[in-house]
């Protein structure tokens, strides 16, 4: 590793991984992160990051590469709330459960399967392991063309997103906190009543609103 524990290492070439996590929670309740699997996790930022926060819970990360998963168990050896495997998340065969599935920066390469192949198995995966989100970030095509770098993969926001559907009706696009990237969160549970339909974090919303009429209404009449 040239660079050491660097986020060069990583191929990062700005320190912004903490906007990213910062990101990549937003929209998320604390419960549907109660424990996170993290896919191509490096040398583990995620869980510093969330630690920093007070996040008490289970964290795996797994990453292809030793040298990170090595000196990621090195970093977080006092952590006995994590777990560090170096696997190819195309491998990872082990019964695992998680609330959250998240890939930070793990897209962001050409493979040479193809990419949108290797996104929609990973994609698959993370999402027979999570039960309650699962959360992957990209490069975007509405980057600067000419600024685009050849051995770099760019997601197109629209394909992403037609992925997404295919699992959830609750999808969120995030394209608003980095000009060039942008995140995809799915989550499992897009139930709704019928008569307000609204998802469940926002379906007391409704009820709030329905009781707030009825008060107005029998103090003022109709
Ligand atoms: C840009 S780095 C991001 C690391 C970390 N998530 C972060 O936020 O700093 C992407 C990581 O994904 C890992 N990765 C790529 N493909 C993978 C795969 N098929 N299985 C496991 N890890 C993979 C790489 O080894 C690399 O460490």
């Amino acid at each position: 590793m040239e660079y050491g524990y660097d986020p060069r290492t990583l191929g990062w070439n700005k320190d912004c991984q903490w906007v990213r996590y910062d990101a990549a929670l937003e929209g998320l309740r604390s419960d549907e992160f109660g424990s996170i699997f993290d896919v191509g996790c490096g040398f583990g930022d995620l869980l510093m990051f969330l630690r920093c926060r007070g996040w008490k819970g289970e964290y795996v990360g797994i990453d292809l590469v030793p040298e990170l998963i090595e000196q990621a168990g090195r970093l977080h050896a006092q952590d006995t709330g994590s777990e560090f495997v170096c696997a190819d998340v195309a491998q990872f065969s082990r019964e695992h459960r998680c609330d959250l599935a998240i890939a930070i920066g793990a897209f962001n390469h050409r493979v040479a399967q193809g990419n949108l192949k290797f996104i929609r198995e990973t994609i698959e995966k993370m999402w027979a392991i999570s039960s309650r989100a699962t959360v992957c970030d990209f490069l975007s095509t509405f980057s600067e063309p000419q600024k685009r770098e050849q051995h770099l993969y760019y997601a197109a926001p629209t394909d992403i997103l037609a992925l997404a559907a295919r699992y959830s009706r609750r999808v969120m696009i995030h394209h608003a906190y980095m000009p060039f990237e942008f995140q995809v969160k799915i989550w499992h549970d897009d139930q709704f009543a019928v008569s307000a339909p609204a998802f469940t974090p926002y379906a007391g919303l409704a009820q709030k609103q329905s009781e707030w009429r009825d008060t107005l209404v029998s103090k003022k009449g109709r």
